[in-house]
């Protein structure tokens, strides 16, 4: 079968607000993008973990998986998406996400059984989206403030993401 064109996510011109002072609309609407993409191939990951994961304590595990994916989803992506409309930017056609995505996808275990290196996997996702959330809110602080306030949001989630996967490793290991 034919692919069908790609999907024009992108307007002609961008929609700004009276608000923002001093950020380049186009940069903003570049780092939502990668960031809508991050949260949607983070969702992809954990449910993927979730289904995957085998042995003694992964069904405890996988449940504490899809619960993440849920807020990478439901929450994150969906915010993200609600701002890139106040740009007048759609969702990307599904085709450009990988390339979009600033944090990509770590390499992921081929042991269904060895669950700490599922949760080393998420850990290293989580890591860089901190470390993106945060060159993403240094840009936004003070210019662009729905954005910021987003950011702060999604970053202090990413966080909480993190320490848990963390302390599920240090359970995994006993
Ligand atoms: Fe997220
Ligand atoms: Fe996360």
């Amino acid at each position: 079968m034919e692919e069908p064109p790609r999907y024009r996510y992108m307007p002609e011109e961008l929609w700004s607000t009276p608000d923002l002072k001093g950020v380049d609309p186009r940069k903003v609407v570049d780092y939502l993008l990668a960031a809508l993409s991050d949260e949607l191939l983070a969702y992809h990951q954990y449910v993927l973990t979730a289904f995957a994961l085998k042995g003694p304590n992964s069904m405890e595990i996988s449940e504490e998986f899809k619960k993440i994916a849920e807020d990478e989803l439901n929450d994150h992506f969906m915010k993200l998406a609600e701002r890139l409309q106040d740009y007048n930017v759609d969702i990307p056609d599904f085709r450009d996400f990988w390339k979009l995505s600033r944090c990509k996808q770590p390499a992921l275990p081929s042991d269904p059984y060895d669950i700490d290196a599922w949760l080393k996997a998420a850990i290293e996702a989580e890591e860089c989206a901190i470390r993106f959330y945060r060159e993403i809110y240094d840009y936004v602080r003070d210019k662009d403030v729905r954005t910021e306030e987003l950011i702060e949001h999604i970053l202090s989630d990413e966080i909480e993401h993190y320490t848990l996967f963390k302390n599920l490793l240090s359970r995994a290991k006993s």
